[in-house]
């Protein structure tokens, strides 16, 4: 073992560096293997179910270790699924990026561009802050099961007039990276622009409520070579044995627990918690939301990937909110924008119509805090968790434009002339 070889040290200690494993993408070709392709289990534990199928026109993806290929193989074979190869070496594109953090720690300069850490995210939020000074406050709401401390980012040109509020998190999800560089993006853009402040600007009757990494202990996580880069929860410990975290998406207290989710600590993906809003980082978000339910009145939160925009209900498939079309437009609108900018159009749903699970932060927002729209944003498609670092510079331009397609609407909804 070379002196130098973190991702050596990582496998010699055990951890999941997934190196030789493949990813592989299963397909449901009709009604009747869809089941197979949403209720695979590998009794051995080794095959990681990175993404399930919900449903005809869904993947199911795996991350496949050397001696169990054949197992998946044969598994695809006697159900009828599609196969495809998507990465012969998972491993590889995981060491590249743990490899390259370290020293990116070094570096003072800030861009906004790549995949920063938490710290050099908080540090751009505090010179943000410092900067436009008369637009930008932070609000500090506390810290994180680890003690990392969490600010909510406030832009606004004028903070008194009780301008509709739109809020948008990022990150709940440790290894989906580029919905906190998405937010930070936001930031960035809407405060640095002039012309956003004058009349029909972005900032013209419309407050931004954003808060980058809602799971900055989950991301830390996925950053360091020593641990793992696919690591979705938080980091809290519930349990007596070995076994942490809780799926924060799981965990809002709304019709919590009733589909898509585990009451197992050790699920690697959707521990709803002990009890509802168990996590510090939810009940954070929870009070943003309800200290501002008045003029709250669209809530996004960023995930990766998939490139679909949902509404409630979440926890289920069978039934719509009344006012189901009128979140149904406003996406579609904002997916119309994206794709105006050269980029690629939003699957536009119900959460639960996509797949049902409960506890979701939209559902929360929507059915627990009244804020009347609520979605959530899976962003990018064709790289799973590891969209690229280099077409950060083309991808979230496209999506800012979205985001200014909801700034509008919310203006023209709910803004006072
Ligand atoms: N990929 C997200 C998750 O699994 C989708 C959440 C959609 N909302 C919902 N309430 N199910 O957390
Ligand atoms: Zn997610």
């Amino acid at each position: 073992m070379g002196l130098f070889c973190l991702i050596c040290q990582a496998r010699a200690s055990g951890n999941d560096t997934y190196d030789n494993h493949t990813l592989i993408r299963l397909y449901p070709t009709s009604d009747d293997n869809l089941q197979a392709a949403s209720h695979f289990e590998d009794p051995s534990g080794e095959v990681e179910v990175l993404k399930e199928s919900r449903g005809l026109n869904d993947t199911l993806d795996l991350l496949v270790p050397p001696q169990k290929l054949q197992f998946v193989e044969d598994y695809a074979k006697i159900k009828n699924l599609k196969l495809e190869v998507k990465q012969p070496n998972y491993g590889r594109t995981l060491e590249d990026v743990a490899e390259r953090t370290p020293r990116r720690r070094l570096l003072k300069s800030f861009n906004i561009y790549e995949y920063n850490s938490y710290a050099n995210m908080l540090e751009f939020m505090e010179t943000v802050a410092r900067r436009f000074p008369d637009l930008v406050t932070l609000q500090n709401l506390g810290k994180s099961y680890e003690g990392r401390k969490m600010n909510l980012v406030k832009i606004s040109s004028n903070p008194n007039a009780g301008n509709p509020i739109i809020f948008v998190d990022g990150g709940i999800h440790g290894r989906e990276w580029v919905a906190p560089a998405m937010a930070l993006y936001l930031i960035h853009r809407l405060s640095s622009e002039p012309a956003n402040r004058r009349s029909g600007g972005e900032l013209d009757g419309v407050d931004w409520y954003i808060l980058p990494l809602v799971n900055p202990d989950g991301y830390e996580y996925t950053r360091s070579s020593k641990s793992n880069r696919m690591w979705r929860k938080t980091r809290s410990k519930h349990t007596e044995n070995d076994c942490y975290g809780v799926d924060g998406n799981r965990n809002y207290g709304f019709k919590w627990g009733v589909s898509g989710i585990s009451h197992d600590p050790c699920h690697k993906e959707t521990f709803a918690g002990p009890r509802p809003f168990s996590e510090p980082e939810t009940q954070m978000v929870r009070n943003v939301m309800m200290d501002n339910k008045k003029n709250m009145k669209l809530y996004v939160s960023l995930h990766s990937y998939g490139q679909y925009l949902v509404y409630p209900w979440g926890y289920t498939g069978e039934i719509l909110p009344k006012e189901w079309k009128r979140l149904d437009n406003m996406a579609r609108v904002v997916s119309q924008a994206v794709v105006k900018a050269g980029g690629l159009p939003f699957k536009v749903m119900s959460a639960g119509k996509w797949y049902p699970a409960a506890g979701g932060s939209d559902d929360f927002a929507f059915g627990g805090a009244g804020i009347p729209y609520s979605y959530t944003m899976e962003l990018t498609d064709g790289y799973e968790f590891t969209f690229p670092e280099s077409r950060l510079r083309n991808t979230l331009p496209t999506f800012y434009e979205g985001f200014k397609s909801f700034g509008s609407q919310i203006k023209k909804e709910f803004g006072h002339q």
